[in-house]
């Protein structure tokens, strides 16, 4: 369902004071999501854990409807503390033998290289291709990195530093082609752009919710399709990992047979009763109407940008585009910029020496207007 009659300016209180368009890095909160937070923390205060199940079942439906933003089935989300917990999930249920390899790109944020580069100590090379000069990640040149040992690809589906989108359904099939596990970190496209994780067939997808999902920090979401799990080990699992976990005299409960084994202790359900609303934000509201808002916006501020004489380095190509518009001009100090931005109350960042927009779908052209007027 598509509701973009929505009231803005209720939902999105952050519009009273800024300009926000830096959710490429900490995101505001809707409305709903502060309301969500003080509701559970007034009833865990009132009435302490008396109401559990009911908080049971908001975190499983938070799970149904993130899964629907995935595109893949419920029991395929696990809810993770953020980004990197979700890709070290990963890295450490692989029974790795020295002299494997994972491959992935040069300048990945730092989420996605120390979960690889800590598998060293096993033996475990990590293989990074170059980007192109054009400012995109070629396939190919990961491709060029594989061999018969490479057992893992690892890439970001949209890159933070200038937001590129790698093509989800190409990634999927160079590695199954490859017979090479597929992860993506996730979080600079989850909530921007359409997902579908089960029509590209990749393995693994971490996202934390605090940028383009409208969620708190330290909630975020890893999708391990059925596919996978069942190459995985057991190293990352707990007490909750297990069916049936709530008896707790039985030792021998057998672990979930799908990607809940890695919600391995206590739940944050502080954490879920946020993000189950900003969930039901893009459920109301619709991933396709909420992508193509932003793509409307990210076009009008790179008309703009480029007509005041900005350099884009964000390829704005169909199925390549993305929230983040990266730009910068010759003997323009970018932090310089953002300072100045933020003072005229314009939230931007700098990111590798330029300047970052990342407006969401809320972001209209005449707030890309303040913010050129900042500049
Ligand atoms: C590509 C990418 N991955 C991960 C993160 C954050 O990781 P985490 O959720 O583990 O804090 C960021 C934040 O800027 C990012 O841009």
């Amino acid at each position: 369902m598509s509701d973009l009659s929505l009231n803005l300016d209720r939902e999105f209180p952050i519009r009273r004071e800024w300009v926000y368009m830096n959710h490429a890095g900490v995101c505001p909160l809707p409305a709903r999501v502060a309301e969500a937070i003080r509701l559970f923390a007034d009833q865990a205060a009132a009435a302490g854990a008396t109401r559990y199940a009911d908080w049971k079942a908001t975190l499983q439906r938070a799970r149904e409807r993130a899964a629907g933003l995935l595109g893949c089935e419920a029991n395929e989300v696990a809810f993770v503390k953020n980004t990197t917990h979700g890709l070290l999930c990963v890295a450490n249920s692989i029974d790795w033998r020295a002299g494997d390899n994972v491959v992935t790109f040069e300048g990945e944020f730092p989420a996605n290289f120390w979960p690889w580069k800590n598998l060293e100590r096993l033996g475990v090379e990590r293989r990074a291709a170059p980007w192109r000069p054009d400012g995109r990640a070629s396939l190919q040149d990961l491709e060029a990195l594989m061999d018969s040992r490479t057992r893992l690809a690892a890439a970001s589906w949209v890159s933070y530093a200038n937001g590129f989108r790698l093509d989800g359904a190409a990634f999927g099939a160079l590695c199954r082609r490859r017979g090479v596990l597929s992860c993506f970190d996730g979080i600079q496209g989850l909530g921007a752009a359409p997902a579908n994780v089960a029509e590209w067939g990749i393995d693994f997808l971490s996202a934390d919710g605090h940028k383009w999902l409208l969620a708190p920090e330290g909630f975020g979401v890893l999708y391990c399709s059925n596919r996978a799990v069942g190459q995985l080990n057991d190293a990352m699992t707990g007490w909750c990992s297990r069916a049936g976990y709530g008896d707790y005299e039985d030792h021998s409960l057998p672990l979930h047979g799908d990607a809940r084994r890695f919600e391995e202790g206590s739940h944050n359900m502080l954490g879920a009763h946020a993000f189950d609303a900003a969930m039901g934000l893009f459920h109301e509201v619709g991933m396709d109407a909420i992508a193509a808002r932003i793509r409307a916006v990210t076009n009008y501020l790179v008309e703009r940008l480029r007509r005041a004489g900005w350099a884009i380095h964000s390829p704005r190509g169909e199925g390549e585009w993305s929230g983040i518009v990266s730009v910068s001009k010759a003997d323009v100090d970018p932090q310089a910029v953002v300072k100045r931005l933020f003072e005229r109350r314009v939230v931007a960042a700098a990111r590798v020496g330029r300047v970052r927009f990342s407006p969401h779908f809320y972001n209209t052209e005449d707030e890309a207007d303040r913010a050129m007027e900042a500049m």
